[in-house]
């Protein structure tokens, strides 16, 4: 429990929203779920609409790929959400923001966003978890960068996203040119 301000008095042991792009999920996702769950009794992953992100896959795709990979995992709720993530929070019974940091890079942003959710919602909190040590490097970008240039995702994925990648990046096979002296 934690006196949030004089009587009142907030249960923290209950929901926290992961909130992201997640395009694609990665482990390093995947590992912030896990070990929030240990804190919380039930994590939404909410995934946003953001179009101006231009994302790779639709948030069609990144809900399956995401409710298909938790199927089994009762106390995980996956969701999308347009628009601020403080008016969506507000719908839900989520008492936290939960993000993971990679490294300090990570600071930045994650401190101004969760400066201005916290100055839209003076009761919400943002509550940061270090990524796993396995896990620093990987983001969806550099996944979507190596997996475009045909390297290997394979363990910083889940298999699910490896075979969407590839579907995605699926290049026309370019025919083999003779060279020749006379060309
Ligand atoms: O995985 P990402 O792209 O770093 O996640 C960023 C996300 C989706 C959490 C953030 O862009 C967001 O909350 N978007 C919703 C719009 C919003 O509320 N903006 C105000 C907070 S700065």
């Amino acid at each position: 429990m934690v006196q949030k301000k004089e009587g009142e008095v907030k249960d923290v042991g209950k929901v926290a929203i992961y909130p992201g792009s997640f395009d694609p999920i990665t482990y390093g996702h995947i590992d912030i779920v896990e070990r929030g769950l240990e804190i919380f009794n039930k994590v939404i992953i909410a995934i946003a609409e953001n179009e101006e992100k231009r994302p790779l896959f639709s948030v069609e795709e990144r809900l399956q790929m995401v409710k298909t990979f938790f199927k089994d995992t009762t106390n995980v709720i996956v969701d999308s959400f347009k628009g601020l993530l403080v008016d969506y929070v507000a719908k839900t019974n989520a008492i936290v923001i939960l993000r993971g940091l990679r490294a300090t890079s990570d600071f930045e942003y994650e401190f101004h966003m969760a400066s201005m959710n916290r100055s839209l919602n003076t009761h919400l909190d943002t509550l940061f978890m270090m990524t796993s040590k396995d896990y620093f490097f990987v983001s969806s970008r550099t996944i979507k960068e190596v997996a475009k240039l045909g390297g290997g995702v394979e363990g910083l994925v889940p298999d699910l996203v490896v075979r969407r990648l590839k579907e995605k990046f699926k290049l026309p096979v370019a025919k083999k040119k003779q060279i020749g002296w006379d060309d």
